[in-house]
């Protein structure tokens, strides 16, 4: 988290549009107010748009407004959403739902500054900052015809990946403690080691959402000492090559990855684990694994992985 935060702030003064990309509750919103907090514009809106929550027809007038008698029910003018955010930041959540017709109106406001109301004549100036987060890799609907490319370089001048929680282990004690002092009414209760130990390793398909719940929730009947009971049985129970396959599977349905892909990410994994417990001692790892010791140095030259991980 220290690494991405240390990335915004070198682009704080900066202008340039963002694009957060990353799983579901990674903390895509919580570091677009941070953005916009530590930016220039801080003392200037900041507006955000769920756009998978917005009905596709109404999108339009919502982001950039409708002249009086646009339509029937039309009855006055109307301010869009980015009219709105004049002079501060725009957060566009979910861009990856966006509607292609729509796709090509928004590059034209971005590109020309000015907007047009729906059934407006006079341009009308907006000065915003884009911040936009996306679940997917947009590249991907780039190739796949649902994202224009050029959309796509427009709000990707500053991309930032915010990993899944399962790939920064390190970090959960840490949110840990923070969500404990955050929740606990009186003292705030200690944890056992190996409670901790099985929430480090826990696969967190929510993310911190889902940490940030689970502590909550502990914290509503747990009092002195947090133990490996007190956590959900998902949690106790997941063991480490479950959530290897569980991982794997994910790169596997979300098509990112091929066949060969999933296998040799597996396999990875798994050596790296077993290198990890044996410290380094390849015949010791060998054996863990259940294969001979030139199997382990083929796959070791094959993956080009090291001996200490
Ligand atoms: N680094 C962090 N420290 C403390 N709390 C965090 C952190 N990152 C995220 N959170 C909390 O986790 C929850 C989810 O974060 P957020 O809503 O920003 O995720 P998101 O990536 O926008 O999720 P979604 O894609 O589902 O909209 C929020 O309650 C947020 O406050
Ligand atoms: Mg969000």
């Amino acid at each position: 988290m220290r690494t991405i935060i240390s990335r915004i702030d070198s682009i704080s003064a900066s202008d340039s549009s963002v694009l957060l990309i990353g799983e579901t509750g990674v903390g895509k919103e919580l570091v677009a107010e941070y953005i916009h907090h530590t930016s220039v514009r801080s003392s200037n809106p900041l507006i955000k748009v769920g756009l998978s929550a917005l009905p596709p027809d109404l999108l339009e007038t919502e982001l950039f407004g409708h002249a009086k008698g646009a339509y029937t029910s039309a009855l006055s003018e109307k301010k869009g959403l980015f009219e709105l955010a004049h002079t501060g930041s725009i957060f566009l959540d979910d861009i990856d739902d966006f509607p292609l017709p729509l796709q090509s109106k928004l590059l034209r406001v971005l590109e020309s500054r000015e907007l047009m109301r729906v059934g407006g004549t006079v341009p009308v100036p907006v000065d915003v900052r884009l911040i936009t987060a996306s679940k997917v890799d947009l590249k991907e609907l780039v190739k796949g015809g649902l994202f224009r490319a050029d959309l796509y370089y427009r709000i990707n001048v500053v991309p930032v990946v915010i990993p899944p929680l399962r790939q920064r282990a390190a970090d959960v004690p840490l949110l840990v403690d923070h969500f404990l002092r955050r929740f606990s009414t009186g003292e705030i209760p200690a944890i056992d080691d190996d409670a901790m130990k099985a929430l480090a390793r826990y696969s967190w398909p929510g993310n911190i959402r889902e940490l940030r719940n689970t502590v909550q929730r502990i914290t509503l009947f747990v009092r002195g000492r947090i133990t490996l009971t007190d956590l959900p049985v998902e949690i106790r129970e997941e063991n480490p090559l479950e959530l290897m396959i569980k991982a794997c599977n994910r790169c596997f349905s979300e098509d990112k990855m091929s066949f060969d892909d999933v296998v040799a990410c597996l396999e990875t994994n798994l050596i790296r684990r077993a290198l990890k417990e044996s410290m380094g001692n390849r015949t010791h790892a060998a054996r863990l694994l259940g294969m001979n010791l030139s199997t382990l140095r083929d796959k070791l030259k094959k993956y080009n992985l090291p001996d200490q991980v």
